[in-house]
């Protein structure tokens, strides 16, 4: 199995997929996250948020799993090479925050003069994670600021890709987008 479609330069419908949910359960993780003591304080949408996490986790590494055992379609071939590394450093700092935030959210949470089980929409607990203190501590450390860092890379990645599509006009989002065709370059 290739991964690639009949025009031979799109992602597969199992990368399209795992694409959208995860970003759209990231997006609105990165919002509970940030506003949950400002703008959305008294809501109550922390116990969501851990939920959310965890389904990221789970479904990122299935990703990574089909990213690993896919290809993906080649570079369009008008992108300079700075573009290129840029694009595929972003993928994967992607792919290790993906799974890297809903850990650490984990092991905070895990450790610390209170330790907290997550509950998994009121399926099931999650154990603890077996963390000392100082691991917990450096895990809520990381989860701060991995998570402002996480945002200004989604802002850059969703930047890029309009680029793609209203300035440069070469088709690259729709290589993500399901049932468009992209252009072939
Ligand atoms: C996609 C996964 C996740 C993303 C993108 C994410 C993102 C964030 C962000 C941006 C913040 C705000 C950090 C700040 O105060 O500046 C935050 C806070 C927090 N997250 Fe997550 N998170 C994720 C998963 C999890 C998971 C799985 C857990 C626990 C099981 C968790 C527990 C927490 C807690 C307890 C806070 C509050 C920290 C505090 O206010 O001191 N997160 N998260």
């Amino acid at each position: 199995m290739t991964g690639i479609g009949p025009a031979g330069r799109r992602y597969s419908r199992g990368a399209i997929a795992f694409h959208w949910a995860i970003a759209i359960l990231v997006i609105l993780n990165l919002i509970f996250g940030l506003l949950h003591e400002s703008l959305l304080e008294g809501l109550g949408v922390m116990p969501l948020h851990f939920e959310i996490g965890i389904t990221v986790l789970v479904l990122s590494i299935g990703r990574l799993i089909w990213r690993l055992t896919h290809r993906v379609p080649p570079s369009p071939y008008h992108m300079a090479g700075w573009e290129r590394v840029l694009s595929l450093a972003v993928h994967w700092i992607f792919y290790a925050l993906i799974i890297l935030m809903p850990l650490s959210g984990w092991a905070m949470m895990s450790g610390g003069p209170r330790p907290h089980q997550v509950n998994w929409f009121g399926l099931f607990d999650l154990p603890l994670l077996p963390v000392t203190g100082t691991f917990s501590g450096a895990s809520h450390e990381f989860h701060e600021i991995f998570g402002i860092a996480m945002a200004v890379l989604v802002v850059i990645h969703i930047a890029a890709a309009l680029r793609h599509q209203f300035i440069l006009r070469d088709g690259v989002l729709g290589r993500m987008l399901p049932g468009v065709e992209p252009k072939h370059f």
